[in-house]
């Protein structure tokens, strides 16, 4: 997709449903840094997505899941890390993918913010390699002990993070000029 005359078109995907997810403000705080440099699409269906089977089965959102990123020019994941693991609604999110390859060479970001969060980032990682996601060490950032680096209201505070996930969106985005 050539994006020199249009902004990019990002995918944002939350791997937390808790209500009051500091993934959530994560991604809420990337969209407002790619604002006028990128069209940011949050995706908000993972709960809805079925438990993942081989059926020939069509569920519909499944087919919205696969377009949208499709349609992206980049993916931007933003993860926690529940039980040493990653949470299970964003792996059969993921999972769906494997065999129709939306992933494959996209252009993606991992931001895992969590308390420690080392375990899920490794799996995440390991999972894209095995996808062929085009991600790299620089869209690549684990925020550990996120919720010290937030507000009460819910606002990520920490000029380091704040400056570390700038970083992040800006080489998401080179990355995404460079495969033109
Ligand atoms: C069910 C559950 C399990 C958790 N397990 C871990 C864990 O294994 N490692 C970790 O670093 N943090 C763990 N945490 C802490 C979360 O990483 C932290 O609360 C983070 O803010 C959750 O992200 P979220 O607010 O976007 O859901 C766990 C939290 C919950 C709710």
């Amino acid at each position: 997709m050539n994006t020199q005359h249009r902004l990019p078109n990002i995918l944002a995907i939350s791997g937390s449903l808790r209500s009051n997810s500091s993934n959530n403000t994560v991604i809420n705080t990337a969209a407002a840094m790619l604002a006028g440099k990128a069209n940011v699409v949050i995706y908000d269906g993972l709960s809805r997505l079925p438990h993942f089977d081989d059926s020939k089965e069509e569920y519909a959102e499944v087919t919205r899941w696969r377009n949208l990123i499709k349609e992206s020019d980049g993916v931007l994941i933003c993860s926690p890390e529940y039980a040493f693991g990653v949470p299970g609604s964003l792996k059969n999110a993921l999972d769906w993918t494997v065999s129709t390859g939306e992933l494959v060479y996209k252009p993606l970001a991992l931001i895992t913010a969590a308390t420690g969060g080392d375990k899920a980032h490794a799996a995440l990682l390991n999972t894209f390699t095995a996808l062929s996601t085009n991600v790299t060490e620089e869209t690549s950032l684990l925020i550990s002990y996120i919720r010290a680096k937030m507000n009460p209201a819910g606002e990520i505070t920490d000029a380091g993070t704040l400056a570390a996930i700038e970083k992040v969106l800006s080489s998401l985005i080179g990355i995404i000029k460079a495969a033109e």
